[in-house]
């Protein structure tokens, strides 16, 4: 029975979520470019039945200051899809998610890297779809910069939609090899996309892979945002920071799922949270103020500054409130989180940015096992998450206290598994495999 459980995913990232995870003491120095500590971490995510990894993903550097560069870690990282061809090869049961952009890239080769993927780890890869709104990935590929946030999502959507035609293009078992004939025609269906951005004729060069198709992932927030997951995602992630956010978030996308024809259960929504665990409140109270305290002030305020798209927020004062400021084009949804936590909290420029240097704007908890438990299942059953997307805030240790505090915790509660319940990641997270779309 797992209709009362929750899915769990692993949101790895270099040294951690942390910004200043790679100052602990227990940190891999290169981890960012380190395949053995990615395999490490994937495998200790398996044993304990997590759903999937997650990879995040922009085609860039993260910073644009040298001098802050060199203090927030934040620039090395494996390319997302050949660090999951690796991983895919060392694991077998756990979902191996990763990011890829379709404002800088083509239907036809992401379509085809992930089937691949899906293909060569039987049934466990998934997409997470983005439209990046990062200026330093765009001044990577566009001379014009930062394309306008409506047009991403134009040209996201007909993304989707070419790549699942592709996916559905060859129907599994269509090459039969028997002497007489390599494949049955009938079962080739190519596809013929002609659209605003995009030309693609043709097959696949693969079969539908153990899935069907890979599994979708987004996290929009807009309603551009919105829309797009609920016609075509299968998880979405999110970043809310009280009970009532998630709520809204969680009624808001499912409620529009039917208008597609879709049915609400048919995705999960999985928020990210960084959960700081120790047996007493005051040793995990401890162990993040250890954490913060390896913050420094200019990296703290950069980090904030991008996520609020402004180039400029080192100059006012750092004990003073956030300033106005103008709707972004780049993550609107994290700039209108950073400012209603500031007036909610009456939070000074550099509070925020201490605040937000932990999980960038996701979830923080920090606490003993049941406390933590106690969260997670009040925001479940509360119809806020179907699950969440466990940000360890260093790595290899914030994970490994996860698993060994807070998982035994749920589990003794009877909301997460002891075993996988099949071998694909859509098995595993109860979602069908999709039918072809004629
Ligand atoms: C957990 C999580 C992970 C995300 N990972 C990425 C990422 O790797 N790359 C990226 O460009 N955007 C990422 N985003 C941003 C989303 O794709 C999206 O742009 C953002 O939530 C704002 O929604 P909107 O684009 O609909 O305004 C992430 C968002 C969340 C909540």
């Amino acid at each position: 029975m797992t209709a009362g459980q929750m899915k769990l995913g692993a949101f790895l990232m270099a040294g951690g979520h942390h910004i200043a995870a790679w100052r602990h003491p227990d940190a891999v120095a290169d981890a960012g470019v380190d395949i053995d500590h990615f395999i490490g971490l994937t495998r200790i995510a398996e044993a304990a039945k997590f759903d999937m990894i997650f990879i995040e993903d922009a085609a860039a550097i993260r910073e644009r200051n040298v001098n802050i560069a060199s203090q927030a870690a934040r620039s090395t990282m494996f390319e997302p899809l050949s660090l999951l061809a690796a991983l895919a090869v060392n694991t077998s049961h756990i979902g191996l998610v990763a990011t890829a952009s379709t404002t800088y890239n083509e239907p036809y080769g992401l379509a085809r890297a992930f089937a691949s993927i899906d293909h060569l780890s039987g049934g466990r890869a998934g997409w997470n779809l983005v439209t990046s709104a990062s200026e330093l990935e765009a001044e990577n590929f566009v001379s014009s910069g930062l394309r306008p946030h409506a047009q991403r999502y134009e040209r996201a959507e007909e993304f989707a939609q070419a790549a699942t035609a592709l996916w559905d293009s060859v129907d599994t078992g269509a090459y039969v090899a028997n002497g007489s004939a390599f494949a049955e025609p009938s079962r080739l269906h190519p596809v013929n996309h002609q659209g605003m951005h995009f030309t693609v004729k043709g097959l696949l060069d693969s079969p539908r892979s153990p899935q069907g198709r890979p599994l979708m992932v987004q996290a929009g927030a807009s309603d551009a945002g919105k829309n797009l997951a609920a016609r075509t995602a299968d998880v979405v992630f999110t970043a809310a920071q009280t009970i009532g956010e998630a709520q809204a978030y969680y009624a808001d996308l499912k409620g529009r799922m039917p208008a597609f024809g879709r049915d609400p259960d048919d995705l999960k929504i999985l928020p990210g949270v960084s959960p700081i665990v120790a047996r007493t409140e005051s040793e995990a109270r401890a162990k993040y103020d250890a954490l913060q305290e390896l913050i420094p002030d200019e990296v703290g305020v950069a980090l904030l500054a991008s996520y609020l798209s402004l180039k400029d927020l080192a100059q006012y004062p750092l004990e003073g409130p956030l300033p106005e400021m103008p709707q972004t084009d780049g993550i609107q949804s994290r700039q209108q989180l950073i400012i209603d936590l500031g007036r909610r909290e009456n939070l000074s420029i550099r509070q925020l940015a201490r605040h937000f240097a932990g999980a960038r704007g996701h979830w923080q908890l920090i606490g003993t096992p049941a406390q933590i438990a106690d969260e997670l299942e009040e925001r479940f059953c509360g119809r806020a998450a179907d699950g969440f997307n466990v940000m360890g805030a260093h790595f290899p240790g914030a994970l490994e206290d996860f698993i060994a505090l807070v998982i035994p915790e749920l589990r003794r509660r009877g909301l997460f598994r002891e075993e996988y319940e099949g071998r694909t990641l859509r098995e595993n997270l109860g979602i069908k495999i999709p039918t072809r779309t004629a």
